[in-house]
């Protein structure tokens, strides 16, 4: 057991050039740091993201954020034990007082929360994801099926698709690696799909790294990931899957779906009709972020599929409860800052575990170098990551990561069968 002696904040970029908050955390046994992700399609629900609106990086700076860091939370955390998780981040959240964080934001609450939790592993001589594997009183410890974002659309990407995620999921890989190469060459093999279709310029990518290709049709794109799989004989290991980010494109009252305003009803009949093209398994975010109900009527209909919650569900125990009352989803998004602090974050991914929903751990589209999510996904055994494009150093990071644990842990973490 050891004590924090300095705690410390400071403000950097991610990779879309925005301000984060990167904690450092001295103990008597270890030094480390950890930084925050941020999302661009944030839903309304999410733990509050501390900005300091003034002239500074266009309004987005932190530095707020950082002062709370280094003045309320350094000071009442100090002396505390880092393997006291459950204990430090109930302070971190007494400290702060409000239901959503909003008083020292989530994101400086989140960046000590995740930087208390390495420093333990470090500490204990322990993986990341073996500390977090006891944490979670997890009975085995997985490799979980990348989910790599190839094509990108709504608030991602400066083209008209609607639907912000085409993803590849290499579900039939024996095990990690060839689950990466699969994603690689898929990418690659995308690219040159493209480009001889739309020119140089479709290979220009969004936020997370994937094509963004000037496609409107919402199928179009699927189109194009089967076509290269099928050029390198992959058809049977890969799935196909989507993330609508639906709330992007509701306006209150209808859908703004490949520029026509459509129905929660004919936006359903859109998905069913999908499904039976194409090898689908996901969809996540089908509809609005209040839509508990058009969710249910999905997964009634699409049994087999997994059906996310991500705005919808935004890692919160009290929106997971909603969901499992009306039947919404079977699975979901697990995002570190959405709820702002790792105990709340395993809290929620039980509760969909003991439920039997599929987790799904996620990065955002604001990434920075930080691999914690890949050892996060393997000490919780979930089934997926969703990183995104096999490309980019800030989702490298954690595939890359993954790799290494994979090499690692040995038999002792299998890849998951799905
Ligand atoms: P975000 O997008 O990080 O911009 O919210 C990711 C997602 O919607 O899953
Ligand atoms: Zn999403």
């Amino acid at each position: 057991m050891s004590k924090i002696i300095k705690l410390r904040a400071r403000q950097i970029l991610d990779s879309r050039g925005n301000p984060t908050v990167e904690a450092e955390l001295i103990s008597e046994k270890a030094c480390i740091t950890a930084s925050v992700p941020s999302g661009e399609s944030t839903g309304k629900h999410e733990a509050f993201e501390l900005r300091d609106n003034e002239k500074a990086y266009y309004g987005k700076g932190v530095l707020k954020a950082v002062k709370n860091v280094n003045t309320v939370i350094a000071k009442n955390c100090k002396g505390m034990l880092v393997e006291e998780q459950a204990k430090l981040d109930t302070k971190l959240t007494s400290l702060d007082g409000t239901r959503n964080k909003r008083r020292l934001g989530a994101n400086a609450i989140l960046s000590v929360s995740m930087a208390s939790c390495r420093a333990a592993a470090q500490e204990t001589h322990t993986l990341l994801a073996e500390y977090v594997k006891e944490l979670y009183q997890a009975k085995k410890l997985t490799l979980p099926c990348p989910i790599f974002n190839l094509i990108e659309g709504g608030k991602h990407a400066g083209n008209k698709l609607s639907m912000q995620e085409y993803w590849l999921m290499p579900t039939g890989a024996k095990n990690f690696s060839e689950a990466l190469r699969i994603g690689s060459e898929v990418y690659h093999e995308l690219g040159s799909i493209l480009e001889k279709r739309f020119g140089k310029n479709a290979l220009n990518v969004g936020l997370e790294g994937g094509y963004a290709p000037q496609y409107q049709c919402a199928e179009e794109p699927m189109d194009a990931i089967l076509e290269a799989v099928q050029n390198l004989g992959y058809w049977k290991k890969i799935k196909l899957g989507l993330d609508s980010a639906a709330t992007s494109f509701w306006n209150g009252k209808s859908y703004l779906f490949e520029e026509k305003e459509i129905t929660s009803e004919q936006l359903k009949q859109r998905y069913i009709d999908i499904a039976k093209s194409y090898p689908l398994l996901a969809i996540e975010d089908a509809f609005h972020e209040e839509d508990f109900l058009g969710f249910s009527l999905l997964q009634k209909k699409l049994k087999k599929l997994m059906i996310i919650g991500d705005d919808l569900t935004v890692t919160n125990v009290d929106r997971i409860k909603k969901a499992l009352e009306y039947k919404s989803c079977n699975s979901l998004l697990v995002k570190i800052n959405q709820v702002g602090t790792i105990t709340e974050t395993l809290k929620a991914c039980k509760l969909a575990r003991n439920n039997k929903w599929k987790l799904i751990v996620s990065h955002r589209s604001g990434e920075t170098s930080d691999d914690f999510i890949a050892d996060l996904a393997v000490g919780i055994s979930a089934g997926f990551i969703k990183a995104g494009a096999p490309c980019r150093g800030e989702r490298l990071a954690k595939y890359n990561r993954l790799l290494r644990l994979e090499e690692w842990l040995g038999k002792k973490a299998r890849y998951v069968k799905i």
